[in-house]
Formats: structure tokens, sequence, C-alpha cells
């Protein structure tokens, strides 16, 4: 906080407000009083000036490509922790002690398992339904089955949630997964960890023991790391703004991986593949850079911008590095990754994306190393909802514990018709 004052000049009158300082980062003009005091309102449709909330959780430094988790850098999170160990400080505030990590483990491995008769909703969809149609489904289904943790002005009630939400979610992950290819469900494996559980849920099969690869397991893990959490992003905003009005939190979290589902939020990793796919050899790429440049072309390079990031995506730096591990391990070689790279390095190079700071985001490579363990396109996104939901949860937490935490209710331009009689069909 500051002493610091805004003054705004509206028709003559000047109205100050309170400027409040964050830990680090720009400062915050308070503007709650303005529409009491002025009875005009803000205009922000994208919320590009607009701090919707005061949070401890995750910080971001756009121009710097800084990512703080509780004060964290993500490069020594994803270098030296595990994504439980990142769950348990996004949920804590705190690393863990070795006891605290082993108990969070033991307790989100021990609410893995899906109430049996989740099952059916899966034969309700068809076979051929995009996993995130289902992860929606099953995920918003769950507030059905879990009565027991849906009271959200209970602590205990939203802990419990909370676990089963980030413990359940590579199960329903996985069984999307399996649904489509027509194999049969695996249940948890509790000897397994979070990730190495998911990996065998997805890509075991009953007739024989699944051969976990440890490079593998890591990547992922590294993987899920990169994405738990990110500030107020569109899904996570849409978490809280659903969680504002009281709902219990698995419809709050379906809500999220709706939003998370459109291809300029978490469905650009799956369209970063598919455009390297298309471009094909390093050859074609200045055509596409070309088009992209193109005012009246609507073709974007896909993994490339960010609404905060104007410098390197951090992840996308860490993503880059463990493509190459996952290559190694597997002993992969992907001309996908040629063009990838390629493409980066010409589009730094090129005055348009320099001038209005278009970087690679975490999205760029991400879909390189999904594909090459296995994953299916159409999986990319379920991945991404599936760790960023304990960015959500601890979100929704963070903000449900706030006492003076009231429903997000924002307002509007109003631009259509003013005020005018109704006209008989006969007048009209
Ligand atoms: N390719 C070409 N031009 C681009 C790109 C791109 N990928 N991204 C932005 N631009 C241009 C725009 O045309 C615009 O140019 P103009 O000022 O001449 O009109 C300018 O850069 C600013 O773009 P905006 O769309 O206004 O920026 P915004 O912050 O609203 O959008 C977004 C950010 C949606 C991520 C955008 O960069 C984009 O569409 N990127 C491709 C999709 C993508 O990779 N999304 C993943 C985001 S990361 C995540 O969700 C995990």
């Amino acid at each position: 906080m500051s002493d610091n004052k805004a003054k705004l000049d509206i028709n003559g009158t000047v109205h100050d407000y309170p400027v409040l300082k964050g830990s680090v980062g720009p400062d915050v003009v308070d503007i709650r009083k303005l529409y009491g005091q002025t009875g005009a309102f803000t205009f922000d449709p994208g919320y590009k000036s607009t701090a919707s909330c005061e949070s401890g959780l995750t910080y971001i430094d756009g121009e710097e490509g800084v990512l703080l988790h509780r004060g964290y850098p993500i490069g020594q999170l994803a270098e030296n922790s595990s994504f439980m160990e990142v769950s348990y400080l996004l949920l804590n505030g705190e690393l863990p002690q070795q006891q605290e990590l082993d108990d969070f483990s033991y307790t989100i491995t021990r609410h893995t398992m899906l109430h049996d008769q989740l099952r059916q909703f899966y034969q309700g969809f068809r076979r051929d339904a995009h996993p995130m149609a289902i992860m929606c489904g099953v995920v918003g289904a769950l507030s059905a089955f879990y009565h027991d943790s849906t009271d959200i002005s209970d602590p205990e009630h939203r802990k419990i949630s909370s676990h089963r939400l980030i413990a359940k979610m590579p199960t329903i992950a996985a069984w999307a997964y399996k649904y489509s290819v027509g194999q049969p469900f695996l249940q948890p494996q509790n000897d397994l960890s979070y990730t190495g559980n998911f990996l065998r849920m997805t890509f075991g099969v009953p007739a024989e023991e699944y051969e976990l690869h440890p490079a593998v397991e890591q990547a992922m893990d590294r993987i899920f790391i990169l994405h738990a959490d990110h500030e107020q992003n569109a899904s996570t905003s849409t978490v809280r703004l659903a969680g504002s009005s009281g709902a219990n939190p698995f419809a709050c979290v379906a809500a999220g991986i709706a939003c998370l589902w459109g291809p300029a939020h978490g469905g650009a990793n799956e369209a970063a593949l598919n455009m390297l796919k298309e471009i094909g050899t390093p050859d074609r790429i200045p055509h596409y850079i070309e088009r992209a440049k193109d005012k009246n072309d609507p073709f974007r390079l896909m993994g490339f911008g960010h609404r905060v990031y104007k410098n390197y995506d951090p992840r996308a730096a860490v993503m880059q590095k463990t493509v190459r591990e996952v290559f190694d391990a597997l002993n992969v070689k992907d001309p996908v990754f040629e063009t990838a790279l390629a493409l980066e390095e010409i589009a730094l190079n090129d005055d348009y994306f320099r001038e209005k700071k278009l970087f690679p985001n975490v999205d760029f490579y991400s879909g390189i190393i999904l594909s090459a363990i296995g994953f299916p396109t159409t999986m990319f996104t379920a991945l991404f909802a599936l760790a960023r939901t304990v960015g959500w949860v601890a979100q929704w937490n963070e903000m449900i514990s706030d006492p003076g935490q009231v429903i997000g209710r924002p307002r509007q331009l109003y631009t259509g018709p003013t005020e005018r009689d109704y006209l008989s069909m006969d007048k009209r």
C-alpha cells in the first residue's frame, strides 16, 4: 500500500483514487469507489489494464520473461522440484518438509479412484468425442458424486474437494483417452508416482505390465509443473468468476476446462503442432511468415505471442530443452522439431515479430514432446487441464478464503437502442 493517489478529472471535477503497491510489479489504481463517486465505469474489454483480484500465488513479469510461483522461479521449480511439490507449494504457500510432501502425495494418491458409477458417464459420449468434451462433462458431474465436499464455507470441505480434483484429473483424462481408442479403463495403481500413474493409465493395457520410461515420466512431470498455474489467465479468471457466485469447485473447474479449450488459450499447442506439420519443411517457412504478417490473412503463427509475455516465455525455454531430453532418451528424430527450431530462428530475426515482441510461448514446443511421448493432438489440452487444475483450485481457495470476497459482476458500455415502445407484428 502507499499514500500515492491517482487523480481523475471527469467533467471538470477531480477525484482521487488510492494507488496500491504489490510486493513487486506494477502499481494498481484502486477504482472501486469510482462508480459510486462519479457514476462512471471504466472500459477495458480484454482486461489488458485490469487487476481483477489480489493474489499471492503467481507473479509474471511479461517484459522480463519472469514467472514465479510463491516467489520461486519456474525454471528452478522445473529443474529441481516435482509436480506434487509444486502443487503443495501453490496450495499452501511454502515448500513442504519431506514429511509434509509424503503426506500430501499419500493423500492425493488415495483420492485417484473415480466413483464406479462415473464409468457410465463415459459410455454416454460418442466414441470420437474430443477428450475436452468428456473432461468438461465428467468433471462437472463430480459435483453430483461428492456432496460431502461441496460446502464451500467449510475449509475442510474446500481442502478435500481440492485434493479430489487434483487426484482424479489424471484418471479422468486417461479414461477420456482410453474411451477414444476403445481400450479398457485401467484403475490407478498406488505404488506409482502421480505422473507415472497417469502414464500407465493412459498407455498401459491389462494384458501386460506397463514399463515406465524414467525420462518420459520426468518430462511429463516437468510439463505438468510448467502448466500448473499462470496468474489470472482466461480459464483461471473463469474459475474465479464461477466460484464468486458460491458455485461448488467441481462445477467451477468444469467451467475452467471449457474456457481452456479455446485455440487462443489451451488449444494453442494442438494448433501449433498442426501448423508445424502443415509447414512441413524449413524451405516453406518464409511463405508462412509472410502469411502471418499479412493483415488480410487470418493466419497467425500458433505458439507465438502472448498477452502478458513480451519477451521469451520462460516456460518455452524449459520446454525446448525437454524436447531434446525426450528425443535423446527415446532415440527419436522428428523433422517437425527441426522445422520448429528454424521457424523460431527466422521469426525472432524478423522485424515484424521483433517490433510486436512476439516470442514462442509454452505451446510452441509442448506439442512436439507430447506427440513424441505418444499422445494424439486431441489430448494436448486435456493434459493442460490436468496440470492447471492445481492452479485453478489454489486460486479458487484463495478467493473463497478472503472474507471480503464478493460476486464478480462487471458492467458494460451500452451501445444498443435506447428505450422504445414495443410494436405489434402488423406495425413492424
Ligand atoms: N502471429 C502473427 N501475428 C501475431 C501473433 C501471431 N501468433 N500474435 C499476435 N500477433 C500480432 C497481431 O496481429 C497484432 O498486430 P497489430 O497490432 O498489427 O494488429 C499484434 O500482434 C498484437 O496481437 P493481439 O492479438 O492484439 O495480442 P493479444 O495480447 O490480444 O493476443 C494471443 C495474444 C491471443 C496469444 C496472440 O498472440 C495469438 O493469437 N497467438 C497465437 C495463439 C497462441 O499461441 N496462443 C497461446 C497463448 S499461451 C497460452 O494460452 C498457454
